[in-house]
């Protein structure tokens, strides 16, 4: 068990999902497992007949007891709920993600560097009913650590890594990019199939994401406040076409 966690965590078809959450969410939204393992069925099952008794049928008829100096190897930090599992990731169509007609906007993500942030924007996303999540640079969305911060959401929705914004460019949906220098946010003409772009951390929108951009938005702040954390202006805007889409 030990090696086939440690190699799943550098597969990109596999998914590592540490704690109840985030198994009780890929349960939820479809999630082949091929591992369950526990430190105690007795826990997991009084765990699960409290928090998520839907799916309490599938975890106890998968899961795998063993010792906890075991469990204690199987990833880097053992969850509380005693529970990781290995599932695979779904694929996703880009060109269809693309071309979807349905009014949900698309979350880009620009270049995120915090695993705990991109996990909380899909949790956001997966939670406001967006068509997918979309991120750029060398952090994967599909990460132990993202999945942890996004409770296994990831499975809620399409969620994948573009090679670059040139993948961008056979879309008809418009790009508005998040920016604090942005003009001010109307919600109600939020374009229901806008892809929703927010920077990078540190530095923000880039030069190449603001000149595929078709408006720079605001989320209005107190002067003197520079901006907000990236997770937090994703729930703002996205809850802000959520409560308004009707
Ligand atoms: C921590 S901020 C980056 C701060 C960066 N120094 C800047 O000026 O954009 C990360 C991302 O969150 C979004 N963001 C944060 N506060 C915002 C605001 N008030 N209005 C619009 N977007 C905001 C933007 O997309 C930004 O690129």
């Amino acid at each position: 068990l030990i090696p086939r966690f440690g190699r799943a965590r550098r597969d990109s078809e596999l998914a590592v999902l540490e704690g109840l959450h985030a198994v009780k969410h890929a349960l939820r939204f479809g999630a082949e497992i091929h591992e369950l393992v526990t430190r105690s069925l007795p826990q997991l099952s009084g765990l699960l007949e409290r928090l998520a008794p839907d799916v309490a049928e599938p975890v106890l008829a998968a899961a795998r007891e063993v010792d906890e100096e075991l469990f204690a190897k199987l990833v880097p930090l053992p969850p509380s709920t005693g529970v990781v599992a290995i599932a695979s990731r779904p694929g996703v169509d880009l060109a269809a993600l693309l071309s979807d007609v349905r009014p949900a906007p698309l979350l880009l993500l620009e270049d995120p560097r915090d695993l705990g942030n991109i996990g909380a924007c899909v949790r956001v996303a997966a939670a406001a009913d967006m068509a997918g999540v979309l991120s750029t640079g060398s952090h994967d969305p599909w990460h132990p650590d993202a999945l942890r911060g996004g409770a296994g959401l990831q499975f809620a929705l399409p969620v994948t890594r573009l090679a670059g914004f040139g993948q961008l460019t056979v879309s008809d949906r418009p790009v508005l990019a998040l920016d604090p220098d942005g003009e001010p946010l109307r919600p109600r003409e939020l374009d229901p199939r806008a892809i929703l772009a927010f920077g990078t951390e540190r530095d923000g929108i880039s030069e190449e994401l603001g000149a595929l951009a078709d408006a720079r938005i605001s989320i209005p702040m107190r002067p003197g406040v520079s901006s907000l954390n990236l997770a937090t202006s994703v729930a703002a805007v996205l809850f802000a076409w959520r409560l308004n889409s009707g």
